[in-house]
Formats: structure tokens, sequence, C-alpha cells
């Protein structure tokens, strides 16, 4: 069976990452989680000061660019990946409500995405990956083998990462997730560089209502037609 791309693409906590890590970890491919790439450079620029009234100091953080190096450790086993900012693990800092307040307009910065994708491209050049985000089957691999577009409605969605953050002991409010969830919808599908968009050749995923095996199964189902 021949290797393939897999690019999965939606609007934010519809279940991407989740999906993209099962199908990762299913056909022994590689997973690359495009949005945490986002997130650390939110977060170098947050802590250095650089984003105010929620405005991200352009100048600073492109400049910052070269001193910010990304990597992950993706264990297929347990399905969980790492995220580490020069070296040090800040998987959890980056999921913090602050830092997805803040991502979307860091997003907007042209060359902030043309770092990323740099690096995204250079992790697919062997195949055998899965990686999920918003532009990554019109962007980063427009020649991916298959392309899945997901969605659900902003309620569903609001309440799922609102039980996520509430398992792992955060103090959250449902308005205010449900709030940010729009909020990067409208950002990210109206940005002027690579904005959200299903690919011509994506095919529509809306899960919101099948369950993680469902939508895994249908998926599987899917790649190993393009293999
Ligand atoms: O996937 P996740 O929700 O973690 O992504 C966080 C943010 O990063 C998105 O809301 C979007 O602004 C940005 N992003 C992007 N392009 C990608 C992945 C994420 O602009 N490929």
């Amino acid at each position: 069976k021949k290797k393939i791309v897999i690019a999965i693409d939606g609007h934010s906590s519809c279940g991407k990452s989740t999906l993209a890590k099962s199908l990762a970890r299913e056909l022994g491919y590689i997973y690359i989680d495009s949005g945490a790439m986002y997130r650390v450079v939110t977060l170098y620029a947050l802590r250095n000061g650089w984003i105010q009234n929620g405005q991200p100091l352009r100048e600073k953080v492109i400049e910052g660019l070269k001193n910010i190096k990304i990597t992950f450790h993706w264990d297929e086993q347990t399905e969980k990946n790492t995220t580490f900012l020069n070296g040090e693990n800040v998987e959890d800092e980056i999921r913090q409500l602050e830092v997805s307040q803040n991502v979307s307009p860091i997003s907007t910065i042209g060359e902030v995405r043309h770092e990323m994708v740099k690096q995204q491209r250079e992790n697919g050049k062997n195949k055998g990956i899965v990686m999920d985000g918003r532009d990554i089957g019109t962007v980063v691999f427009p020649d991916a083998e298959l392309k899945i577009f997901m969605t659900a409605s902003p309620q569903i969605r609001a309440q799922r990462r609102y039980l996520e953050l509430k398992q792992k002991g955060l103090d959250v409010d449902f308005d205010e997730i449900l709030k940010n969830v729009e909020d990067r919808d409208t950002i990210d599908s109206g940005r002027e560089i690579s904005p959200l968009r299903k690919a011509d050749d994506a095919i529509v995923l809306d899960n919101s209502n099948l369950t993680r095996q469902e939508q895994l199964q249908w998926s599987l189902e899917k790649a190993t037609e393009k293999m």
C-alpha cells in the first residue's frame, strides 16, 4: 500500500485532532497538530509582552520567529502528542484560554504563516502523515490524497470543549468558550491570507451526531480508497 498525506481542516473545536490522532495510530502515520504551532508562537508573544489589548506587535513577533523552535513528541500507543517550545514542554499552557483568545490574530500575520507552512511541508515530505488545521488541504498540502473538512454546530463544539477543560480541572465558563469558538471561526474564515475554507476536493464530515468510532471508521474507508 502506498503512503498518503491526509489533510484535516475545519472549524475550531470540532474534534479534528481527536480524529487525526486515531487515524495516525491506526495507519502508523506521523501526526502533526498545525494549530499547536500557531499556539506556541502566541505563547511566546504573550510571554514577551508582544500582544497588547489583543493586538500583536507584528514586527516584534516576526523578529521573534527565529528564536522559536517548535518540536513534537508523538506517542502512538497512548495517542498523546506533546508540544515543546525550545525544549520546554508547553502542551498544557498552549491550550489555556488566554492563548486561544490571542491565537487567531497571530495567525493572520503572513510571515508567521509562511514560516509555519515551511516547517509543516518539511514534516510531510515523506508522506505517511496526518495533519490537522485550517489551511492544510488548501495551502500546505494542496496535493494531499485525502482531504477531510470537519464541522459541527458551534453549540456542540463549545459543549465538548467545555467538558474537556472541566475534566482537566480548569475553572471554565460555557459562554466564554462559546464566544471564543465563534470568534475564532469569524477571524479564521475572514482573514486575507489562507482563510479557512473547504478545498474543492475535500469531503465534508459533519460530526454533530457521530461517535468517535464512527468518524474513524468512515475516514479509514476513505483513506483506504486512496492507497
Ligand atoms: O487547531 P487549533 O484550534 O488549536 O488552532 C488554533 C488557531 O490557530 C486557529 O484558531 C487558527 O487561528 C490558527 N490556525 C491556523 N492555521 C492552521 C492551524 C491553526 O491559522 N493550519
